[in-house]
């Protein structure tokens, strides 16, 4: 039977609650399955300064069988926002309409809750891309806009880039723990920068590490001791850090002064850490770093991963 002549699916939508059917476990990431407990919690529950979610997920049966899950999040105090985590429909059911209707039955069902807008954010380069677009533009969700490129590769290949140990800091600058800021410093950062607005505001380090940061490889860089710069980053699990945020400031140079002090990250990692692989997140506007990623990194990994996450919102109406 092809897809055309398939009969009409008689399918059933519920609000999900503790404790659920095991099978939906396998319809989303395993790094969001901890969200079908239905208990307020973190999206990393190893960085505990991460605000607290409300998991709401729907879930799809045919006679009483699950066959797809649509998992989203409500921040704690922002309830008039959500953010779609994953949708899954099982193989069997594909290209039937279940995946949009779903979705369109997810958004009504956080518009009952309260919620106004809902954002999702997915990667390119994996399977289903196409799909999932598609079920995005059926839903009527916005035109999906590139947010970050990622790379992802292990460390050892990151050590190979022809970059990595390449340039020595130059006479005046220093690298120092990010853990070793101290509240004085950080107090008149955040003042220069109110009266001078020398830090680009997405790049601002407080807004990185407020939720906790990888300790080892979080660096700060001073010049002649004063702080100039910064990388900081976050473990994803035990296996995978990800380089969050790099600034340096704009006179300097920015890229020719900032990658030694990526290569004392990356060193410090592989020499004190268990960490074996590595995603550099780098917000698509910032075409120095984008650039620096696609011409000077990418194409020199066999085996890395480089996507973009792109965004898209839906106003739910009532
Ligand atoms: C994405 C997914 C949920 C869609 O579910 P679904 O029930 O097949 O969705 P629908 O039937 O409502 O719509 C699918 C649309 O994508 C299209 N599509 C599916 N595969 C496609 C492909 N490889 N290339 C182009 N279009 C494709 C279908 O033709 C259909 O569009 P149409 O109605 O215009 O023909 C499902 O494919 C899935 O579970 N994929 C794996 C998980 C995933 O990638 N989730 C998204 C990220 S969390």
């Amino acid at each position: 039977m092809n897809e055309l002549t398939r009969p009409p699916i008689d399918v059933r939508f519920e609000g999900l609650s503790a404790p659920v059917d095991s099978r939906f476990a396998g319809m989303t990431f395993p790094a969001y399955r901890h969200f079908l407990d239905f208990e307020p919690v973190r999206r990393h529950p190893q960085a505990p300064n991460t605000p607290l979610v409300m998991p709401v997920a729907l879930g799809a049966f045919v006679t009483g069988e699950p066959v797809a899950l649509a998992l989203a999040e409500i921040r704690e105090g922002q309830t008039s926002n959500a953010e779609m985590l994953s949708l899954f429909v099982v193989p069997a059911y594909r290209r039937r309409g279940l995946g949009t209707a779903l979705l369109n039955s997810m958004g009504a069902f956080l518009s009952r809750m309260g919620v106004e807008k809902a954002m999702g954010v997915y990667m390119t380069g994996q399977p289903g891309q196409e799909a999932v677009e598609r079920v995005l533009e059926k839903a009527g969700w916005s035109k999906p806009e590139i947010r970050q490129l990622t790379l992802r590769c292990t460390l050892e290949e990151a050590r190979r880039l022809d970059w990595y140990g390449k340039y020595a800091l130059e006479e005046g600058y220093s690298v120092f723990p990010w853990k070793d800021l101290t509240e004085t410093d950080r107090e008149a950062l955040k003042e220069s920068q109110r009266v001078t607005g020398w830090i680009k505001p997405d790049l601002e380090p407080w807004k990185h590490d407020a939720e906790g940061f990888e300790p080892v490889s979080s660096l700060g860089i001073r010049l002649h001791g004063e702080l100039v710069g910064w990388i900081i980053n976050h473990a994803l699990d035990e296996r995978v850090v990800r380089f969050t945020c790099s600034f340096i400031r704009r006179d300097l140079g920015r890229r020719g002064k900032i990658v030694p002090v990526y290569t004392e990250s990356i060193r410090r990692l592989s020499e004190s850490t268990g960490f074996v692989e590595a995603t550099f997140t780098v917000p698509i506007r910032h075409r120095g770093m984008s650039n620096f990623v696609l011409r000077r990194s990418a194409p020199f990994l066999s085996f890395s991963f480089l996507g973009e996450t792109r965004g898209t919102t839906k106003i739910l109406t009532r």
